[in-house]
């Protein structure tokens, strides 16, 4: 799913993320019983400290993506429910992650604030932003 929806036309074919196996990292999917694939979502919550609080527990979300048929249906947004959820129950302060423009009004949206100046993620080759969310103070 990483490289169908977020490495389409990059020329990155590499979809694994350092952490993807710690035993704190969750994956949170959405699944359609009827569809095939029946996952038509993924996120990963890995625990990785905000820079500009790093003392405090944090979570980056990453890998954010809903198969194009889905996309737009809300399931987006239940995984960052999810994602928020996980990331109280793990005691985190903040949630943060890289976001693409094209994706921040979806972020701002569920409550994050964009952090600091545009740049430019290798992988995807897309402009990116900072975008964080406070849980608790
Ligand atoms: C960005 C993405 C994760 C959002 O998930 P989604 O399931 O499509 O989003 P939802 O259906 O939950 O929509 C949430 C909100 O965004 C809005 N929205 C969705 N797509 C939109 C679009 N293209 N333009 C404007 N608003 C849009 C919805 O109307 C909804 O608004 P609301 O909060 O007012 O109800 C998904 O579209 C996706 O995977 N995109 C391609 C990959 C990507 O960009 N991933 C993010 C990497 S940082």
């Amino acid at each position: 799913m990483r490289l169908d929806v977020l490495r389409r036309g990059t020329p990155s074919q590499d979809a694994n993320y350092d952490g993807d196996a710690e035993p704190t990292t969750a994956h949170i999917g959405a699944v359609v019983a009827d569809h095939l694939p029946s996952v038509v979502a993924t996120s990963t919550w890995l625990m990785r400290p905000w820079s500009a609080d790093p003392t405090r527990g944090a979570v980056q979300l990453r890998g954010m993506a809903v198969l194009d048929d889905f996309q737009n249906t809300g399931v987006g947004a239940a995984l960052i429910a999810a994602g928020i959820a996980h990331a109280l129950a793990s005691n985190a302060t903040y949630v943060w992650a890289k976001a693409r423009d094209s994706a921040l009004y979806f972020y701002e949206r569920r409550g994050f604030t964009v952090d600091g100046d545009q740049f430019m993620e290798p992988a995807s080759g897309v402009p990116h932003h900072l975008v964080v969310l406070e849980l608790r103070q």
